[in-house]
C-alpha cells in the first residue's frame, strides 16, 4: 500500500536526521507485516517514536487501534507487530501475576494460568483465563486473602521498626515494636513482635514508663509486675476473647525450635520454616484443609495441623459413549481439558468435548465443533453410559 511505503520513506529520511543528532544507537526501520506506519514520527528527550496501524482483520499487539513504539538503544519497544484480530494482548488483572508470553500476545484459544500476589487469593479457586475472539473470557479475580492482615495495631509509646508502609501483610509476617526512650516492654510474655495469623495480629507489647531510679538497668530486673498484669494494648482490639487470662499468658507461641521437627502430614510438605511458624503445602492434586501455618506453643506442642485432601478430577473416557477411548485422564482443580469425540460423520471436522475440573467435579461439554466451542454456542453436557462397566 502506498501509505506503508510513504511511512517507510519517511522513516528512512528520519533516520538520516537522527544520525547527526547524537551518538545514540539508532533503530533500523522495523519490519511490519499486515500493517503500515502512520505519518507521525517524532523525537523528544525520551527517544524516537513511531506510530503504526494494522490492516483489516489485524490489530496492534498492544491495546488500541494504533500503537506507538519507541527506539531504545537500537530496538523498537514494544516491537511493532500486527496480530490476528482474534488474538489477545496480555490482560491486566489487578493483584495477579502470570508468565507473559515472550511474543507479547496470545493466540485464539490460548489459556493463561494466574497466581495472585502476596496477601491475595483466587476467587473460587478459578485460575485460568481464556483468549477467545480477541478478548479474555472467564478472567480470574484475585481478592484479598482472609489470612492477610491490615495495618498493625497502634501501641502507645512504641514504634514499628524495619518496615515501610503496606496496606496488607501476608500471613506469618512478623513485625517488631520498639518502645520509645524512657519506656520499656516488660514482663515475661511481653514479646515485642507481633505475627499475622489468620487475618489478625497477635497481641502487641505494652510499653510502660521506666521507673525513676531504675533506668540504669542491672538493679536485678526482678520486677514483680510480670505475668498476668499486662494491660491490653490500646487499639489492638482484634482478640474478641475475654482479655488476658492466666492460661493464655502461660502458653504462648514461641520459637519453633522448642517443638522440634515439624510433624509429618500425609501428602504435605513443609514449604517454609520460619522462626515462629512452619508452612505446609499439599502435593499436586491435593488441597489443604485447615491452617497453612503451624505454630509452636511454649509447652512444646504444635498448634492445629492442616490436612491434605484429594483435589482433582478423573475422567474415565470409557464411561462416555461420545468420547474416543483414551483411558483415564487426571486433571487438577481449576484446569480444563479438551477431549476428542468419536466420529459421527466421516467427512466432517472432528468434534470435541471441553472439560473443566471444578472442586473435584468434572463438567464435560457436549461434543461440538471447535468453532462452536470457541464461540460458546455448545450447550449441554455429555452423558455417561447407562450401564456400569466391569471394574478392573
Ligand atoms: C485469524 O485467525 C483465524 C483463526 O483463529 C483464521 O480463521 C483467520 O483467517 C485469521 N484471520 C486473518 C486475517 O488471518
Ligand atoms: C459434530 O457434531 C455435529 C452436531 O453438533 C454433527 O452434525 C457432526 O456430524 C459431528 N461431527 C463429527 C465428526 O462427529
Amino acid at each position: 500500500m502506498c501509505l506503508r511505503h510513504l511511512g517507510f520513506a519517511l522513516l528512512l529520511w528520519f533516520r538520516g536526521g537522527l544520525q547527526a543528532r547524537s551518538a545514540e544507537k539508532r533503530c533500523d526501520a522495523p519490519p511490519l507485516t499486515n500493517g503500515y506506519f502512520v505519518l507521525e514520527q517524532n523525537t523528544d528527550a525520551h527517544g524516537t517514536h513511531l506510530t503504526y496501524a494494522c490492516e483489516r482483520g489485524y490489530k496492534p499487539a498492544v491495546e488500541g487501534w494504533w500503537a506507538t513504539s519507541t527506539c531504545q538503544s537500537g530496538t523498537w519497544s514494544p516491537k511493532p507487530q500486527c496480530i490476528n484480530q482474534t488474538a489477545c494482548t496480555p490482560p491486566a488483572i489487578p493483584n495477579a501475576k502470570y508468565t507473559e508470553n515472550p511474543d507479547g500476545w496470545y493466540e485464539e484459544g490460548d489459556k493463561i494460568r494466574i497466581t495472585c500476589e502476596e496477601s491475595y487469593e483466587l476467587k473460587e479457586r478459578h485460575a485460568t483465563a481464556l483468549c477467545r475472539g480477541g478478548t479474555w473470557i472467564s478472567v480470574p479475580v484475585c481478592e484479598r486473602s482472609a489470612d492477610a492482615c491490615g495495618a498493625p495495631p497502634k501501641v502507645p509509646h512504641a514504634v514499628i521498626v524495619d518496615h515501610g508502609f503496606k496496606e496488607l501483610f501476608a500471613e506469618d509476617t512478623e513485625l517488631q515494636y520498639e518502645c520509645e526512650d524512657g519506656y520499656t516492654a516488660e514482663g515475661a510474655g511481653n514479646d515485642k513482635t507481633i505475627v499475622c495469623i489468620k487475618g489478625a495480629w497477635t497481641e502487641g507489647p505494652t510499653c510502660s514508663r521506666v521507673r525513676d531510679g531504675s533506668s540504669g538497668r542491672g538493679t536485678g530486673g526482678g520486677d514483680t509486675t510480670s505475668a498476668g498484669s499486662g494491660t491490653p494494648p490500646a487499639g489492638g482490639g482484634s482478640s474478641s476473647s475475654s482479655g488476658s487470662n492466666k492460661g493464655d499468658t502461660e502458653r504462648h507461641f514461641t520459637s519453633v525450635n522448642i517443638c522440634g521437627d515439624p510433624p509429618k502430614i500425609p501428602k504435605a510438605v513443609v514449604a517454609r520454616t520460619l522462626r515462629r511458624s512452619v508452612k505446609y503445602s499439599c502435593q499436586q492434586y491435593y488441597k489443604r484443609l485447615g491452617p497453612e501455618s503451624v505454630r509452636c506453643y511454649s509447652d512444646g506442642t504444635w498448634s492445629e495441623l492442616p490436612s491434605c485432601e484429594a483435589s482433582y478430577c478423573v475422567v474415565n473416557t470409557l464411561e462416555y459413549p461420545d468420547l474416543k477411548p483414551a483411558g483415564e485422564i487426571s486433571l487438577e482443580d481449576g484446569n480444563t481439558v479438551r477431549l476428542e469425540c468419536v466420529d459421527r460423520a466421516e467427512w466432517w471436522f472432528n468434534n470435541y468435548s471441553d472439560g473443566e475440573c471444578d472442586n473435584g467435579i468434572i463438567h464435560l461439554s457436549r461434543c461440538c465443533s471447535k468453532a462452536q466451542l470457541a464461540f460458546n454456542t455448545c450447550d449441554g453436557f455429555l452423558t455417561k453410559r447407562n450401564h456400569r462397566l466391569p471394574l478392573d
